[in-house]
């Protein structure tokens, strides 16, 4: 649907032309005084220089010609030369009837939809989820999700950590710890049993014990660093270990994910470069490109516009090993040749922006990626304690997710248990609900390239900009509506006129400018915009229903009307709560 902004835009635009101005002047914005007016226009001022005519009598002019129009209410110039613009009620009723009506909600579909991979969720195998790898998840899904909704193709890709030092890490403490395993026969030629020598908690102690133990024994590092270049180089037994830990660890990641409503489309990780590593080397080497410098392959990447020095890409180390820009740089080739997306958008702390500067600059330079490939990079801030430090455990540790996830569910029962009787298992049920949109309403409303302060009894409080605040209103929504339907009337039956009063009016500006905020929040990448909507719809809502007694209205078609708002209300904050990746009990 048109967005509302447009037809006043057009109609002011219309109102310019025909005063003798050209329409380029006519843009209308959002008012930034809400107490004066809804919308504004400020051309006359900048009209002025031009036809060097007071911006007051331009604005003047203006308004005279918009006094009987059909969208605008009222139209007013003011001192220096502002057009305060107000909608006119029963055009706005008949924009939300529209929307009603629409599938998507008013929501147009891009004109030229895209093909983007989206690189996030970036969990490293073997060590188990933790909260660093919790905000790539939330704002990549919720990224996802809006660029689906906008009519693209999207595509999802975990891109696990399975190909670095920690790989070769635990096959040295799986071999000192289980040498006969055939893996490590040296002669040995048959098949590999399809079982893993280990389980997944055996799987993620093995880890840190073989990191904590190669920190001070210079041998046993060094054994792993070989294991790690043989692994890397296609040593059968290696990559027989390296498919094992995959399967264990992406059963459990699924698990952990699903947890979170984050669903990936594509599991592919490091290793998955891995044979488009040879080829791209050379290329490298023959084109010039790359040369070497102290023994390790390096693509020169330095501009000179830099403010702060852009050190070489390194693509390969002394010892022939490969690095976390070879198989990002190696991970393009494999997308072009696979896909051939519009976009690469990378969802990762924004600690690793370096890396990914080398990395864009690289591909772009040498080829790897063509012209008509964006790369971009959506850098996100820390999760911190409310010690402003990166957030850990009581004790000090790296909080695990899943125990971060128990932890809020907990809370968010007791909270449900509290308030009033209900059903222990449907509370449990409406707990993880709640919870989840507490860490992701509290993630996402946040701008994601700043650090925040995860605030555990802030998130889940009921009150204020949180998660639960905007569930709690989705669940008043439906009570209401379903106490309608038990007064026998269909609400999907109610027709939305004008607004009545003011807090109707707001709430209904509001909901018509829905498709205006998603639009906008995808084009920057800006989940956070979402929300802002969202929290401002919900409080929209909640004024109106304070002053409004809704079900005891005798006037019918009134009583439908605002039931009609009511019914959109919920279905523009499902929708939007959807895009942010989590949704709503029925009761709570
Ligand atoms: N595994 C990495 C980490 O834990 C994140 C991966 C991000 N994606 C990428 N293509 N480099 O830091």
């Amino acid at each position: 649907m048109k967005k509302i902004l447009d037809f006043i835009a057009d109609e002011v635009k219309k109102a310019f032309e025909e005063a003798g101005y050209d329409g380029s002047f006519a843009g209308v914005t959002l008012s930034n005084r809400p107490d004066l007016c809804e919308y504004q226009c400020n051309g006359a001022l900048a009209a002025a220089k031009t036809y060097k005519k007071a911006p007051l009598a331009i604005a003047e002019d203006v308004v005279a010609r918009l006094q009987d129009s059909r969208i605008l209410a009222a139209a007013e110039a003011v001192r220096p030369g502002f057009i305060n613009l107000k909608l006119n009620a029963v055009f706005l009723g008949e924009y939300l009837r529209k929307m009603q009506a629409d599938q998507r909600l008013s929501v147009e579909p891009a004109a030229n939809p895209r093909k983007i991979i989206i690189d996030y969720g970036g969990p490293n195998v073997a060590k188990p989820l933790h909260v660093g790898h919790l905000r790539s998840a939330i704002i990549g899904e919720s990224i996802k999700r809006m660029g689906r909704f906008m009519g693209h193709e999207v595509i999802g890709d975990v891109h696990l950590g399975d190909w670095g030092l920690q790989m070769g890490l635990i096959i040295t403490e799986l071999k000192r710890r289980k040498p006969d395993l055939p893996y490590f026969d040296e002669s040995y030629t048959g098949e590999y049993p399809k079982e893993a020598p280990f389980t997944i908690s055996e799987l993620e102690e093995i880890y840190p014990a073989a990191s904590a133990y190669s920190k001070d024994h210079e041998d046993y590092r060094q054994e792993a660093m070989e294991a790690t270049y043989l692994l890397q180089h296609g040593h059968r037994g290696y990559q027989a270990i390296l498919q094992h830990i995959l399967n264990v660890s992406v059963t459990d990641l699924k698990k952990n994910y699903e947890k979170l409503n984050v669903t990936f489309d594509l599991w592919k990780g490091e290793s998955d470069a891995q044979p488009y590593i040879p080829e791209m080397v050379s290329y490298l080497k023959e084109k010039g490109y790359a040369y070497e410098d102290q023994g390790a392959l390096v693509v020169d990447v330095k501009e000179e516009t830099d403010a702060k020095e852009v050190p070489p890409c390194m693509i390969l180390k002394s010892d022939g090993a490969s690095l976390y820009t070879t198989t990002d740089l190696a991970t393009i080739v494999e997308r072009m040749r696979d896909y051939h997306p519009d976009e690469i958008l990378y969802v990762v702390d924004k600690r690793q922006e370096m890396h990914f500067i080398q990395v864009f600059r690289c591909a772009r330079k040498t080829g790897l990626v063509e012209e008509d490939t964006k790369l971009t990079f959506l850098g996100f801030g820390t999760m911190n304690g409310k010690d402003g430090k990166p957030f850990k455990t009581r004790e000090g540790g790296v909080m695990r997710l899943e125990y971060l996830l128990q932890d809020i569910e907990e809370e968010m029962y007791h909270k449900i248990m509290d308030n009033h009787a209900i059903d222990p298992e449907e509370a449990r049920k409406t707990a993880k609900l709640v919870g989840l949109s507490a860490i992701k309403y509290g993630d996402l409303s946040n701008q994601a390239s700043k650090d925040y302060v995860f605030d555990l009894d802030r998130f889940t409080s009921f009150e204020g900009n949180t998660g639960p605040y905007i569930l709690y209103t989705i669940v008043r929504i439906k009570s209401i509506l379903n106490k309608y339907r038990e007064m026998g009337q269909n609400p999907d039956e109610a027709v939305i006129g004008a607004p009545a009063g003011e807090s109707e009016k707001t709430l209904m500006l509001t909901l018509s400018r829905f498709n205006a905020a998603c639009e906008n929040a995808f084009e920057e990448l800006a989940p956070h915009k979402i929300c802002a909507f969202v929290y401002e719809l919900a409080n929209n809502f909640n004024s109106f229903y304070h002053e409004t007694r809704i079900l005891s209205e005798e006037n019918e078609a009134q009583r439908a009307s605002w039931i009609g708002t009511l019914k959109l209300t919920r279905d523009v904050l499902e929708k939007s709560i959807d895009l942010l990746g989590f949704s709503a009990p029925e009761r709570m």
